[in-house]
């Protein structure tokens, strides 16, 4: 009110030139202390807010000499000072190769993303963590020749320690069990979304930098642990429109692998060096996987069996193959037994060459692919229950997944099913005179204080200039701030959707 008082004591050419605003209102008054969604509203013809009534605009334009409409410099300000040539170092305005900027349309659908992410994770009882996302290179630094470790971006600090930019998560949540140690409560179920970098070759949802969502169920060496996390991304789907037929989960278990590895008794040391040579078939020439195979000691036989092995598609076939002794059947067997009690039988198959790229993986590993195959992998995860211990911690079943950013949009995109978000402002808050532009401040943190978001029109604009503002952000109300009003402890208050409008006491401003 003390606000509203002065902008009264000051002698304004304005208020003698500009219409009051009362005058717009006068035909619509309707009792201010009936709140504006329950009031009743006369029917009247001429919007209040009209942005035609030129008087109005062409008094703010009055008022603000330097105004183009567009906003703009003060004229008479002083010119800077112009820079040395020398100083001028013309930049790549474009994000580095692989990285991305987000705009804030792009920032809107990645808040979409990871809001999902989260209220899925949380509908599953995880907690959220994070890590930084540079670690000790160490960390990321295991011997069986996977391709993440030729994409690290690493290198020596100022200090003179070699660091790497994350290119996952799973080491960092590892490294982080280890130091809690015996303070955790087992099953720990963790989630996280953060940034990793990878020195990829750039392709369609493959990018040097996403974001990665993860789940993880630490300390439940049970079947039960993958069945709920491949239920938890299944729900993440289903929410955000997709369903089985246009997702799917191919599932196998590392265990196959090792059966047959440990039946030829081949070595246990070369089963993560197997697992990333297997993990290659579909990229490089059958030929070269044998070779590759065999060049790490892996017998001729042994590398027909596995061959063999990698090409069944079902259950069943497997279990002729290799038996129904082995974990492994059985423990697939179990998983899709629940996948049917969580219902999502139809999501996921059994298929051998499931092998995955990272060499920590123990027991059953899976990957979400696009049925119509356009895409590379949209999430995968599996059971490392031995990673601890490379480390030099003590070992923890686990399991977990990765689910990435980008694909999952590329998705959505061939599917039509990009949610359309557009930015929404509850109110527009405007002074119609630049004397009360500390009201309009006052009105706007009351607003805010209530929980209502405001965006304040912080100079001097024509009315034409706050309507397409108000129309741009989707504002639910404008909210007008005009002198004689004021010192009335009054706003003007029109609903954009309805054209309704009215005045209203500041106090019962809701
Ligand atoms: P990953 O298969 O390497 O697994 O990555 C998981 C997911 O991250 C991929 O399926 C994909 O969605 C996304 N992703 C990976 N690289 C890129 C890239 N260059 N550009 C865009 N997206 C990418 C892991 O990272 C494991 N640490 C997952 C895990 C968690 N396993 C157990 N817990």
């Amino acid at each position: 009110m003390a606000a509203a008082a002065a902008a009264a004591a000051k002698p304004s050419s304005f208020l003698i030139l500009r219409p009051r605003l009362n005058q717009f209102l006068k035909p619509l008054f309707v009792s201010s202390s009936v709140p504006l969604g329950r009031a009743r509203l006369l029917p009247i013809p001429t919007p209040l807010f009209s942005t035609t009534p030129r008087t109005h605009s062409s008094v703010a334009f009055a008022r603000s000499p330097s105004d183009n409409g567009g906003g703009g410099g003060r004229s008479g300000a002083l010119a800077p000072e112009p820079v040395a040539a020398e100083e001028v170092q013309k930049i790549d305005v474009n994000p580095p190769k692989g990285t991305r900027d987000f705009p804030p349309e792009e920032m809107r659908l990645r808040n979409w993303l990871f809001r999902n992410f989260r209220e899925v994770s949380g509908l599953f009882g995880f907690e959220e963590v994070d890590f930084p996302v540079l670690e000790s290179e160490a960390l990321f630094v295991r011997k069986a020749g996977e391709e993440i470790r030729d994409q690290l971006y690493c290198f020596e600090d100022r200090g003179n320690r070699r660091v790497a930019l994350r290119p996952e998560l799973t080491p960092s949540l590892a490294r982080l069990v280890i130091q809690k140690g015996k303070s955790l409560s087992l099953p720990v179920k963790w989630f996280a979304v953060g940034q990793c970098w990878r020195y990829e070759r750039m392709t369609r949802g493959r990018r040097r930098e996403h974001y990665q969502w993860n789940m993880d169920i630490i300390g439940v060496p049970e079947v039960t642990a993958e069945a709920e996390l491949i239920s938890s991304i299944v729900t993440f789907f289903k929410r955000i429109g997709i369903t089985a037929s246009d997702v799917g989960f191919k599932v196998s278990s590392r265990k196959v692998l090792q059966e047959v590895l440990s039946r030829n008794s081949i070595r246990e040391e070369l089963f993560g060096k197997v697992c990333i040579i297997i993990d290659k078939i579909e990229k490089i020439p059958l030929d070269d996987i044998k070779k590759e195979l065999k060049s790490v000691g892996v017998s001729t036989e042994a590398v027909e069996q596995l061959l063999q092995v990698l090409s069944i598609k079902s259950l069943t076939e497997l279990e002729e193959i290799v038996g129904d002794a082995g974990e492994s059947v059985a423990e697939l067997k179990q998983l899709f037994s629940l996948a049917d009690k969580f219902g999502y039988s139809e999501w996921i198959q059994f298929d051998a060459s499931i092998v995955r790229g990272l060499a920590y993986y123990t027991g059953i590993v899976f990957e979400g692919f696009d049925r119509e195959g356009k895409l590379r992998a949209i999430c995968g995860g599996g059971r490392y229950d031995r990673l601890l211990s490379t480390f030099g911690g003590d070992d923890i079943p686990a399991c977990g997944f990765g689910f990435g950013d980008a694909v999952v949009v590329e998705l959505l995109k061939e599917k039509g099913l990009l949610p359309e978000l557009s930015l929404q402002v509850d109110n527009i808050v405007c002074a119609l005179d630049h004397d009360l532009q500390g009201a309009a401040a006052t009105v706007a943190s009351i607003l805010r204080d209530k929980g209502q978001s405001v965006d304040l029109v912080l100079e001097n604009k024509p009315l034409k200039w706050v309507f397409k503002r108000a129309a741009r952000i989707n504002a639910d109300r404008l909210i007008l701030v005009g002198s004689s009003e004021w010192q009335r402890g009054m706003v003007g208050v029109k609903i954009l959707s309805t054209g309704e409008q009215r005045e209203i006491k500041l106090d019962e401003l809701e």
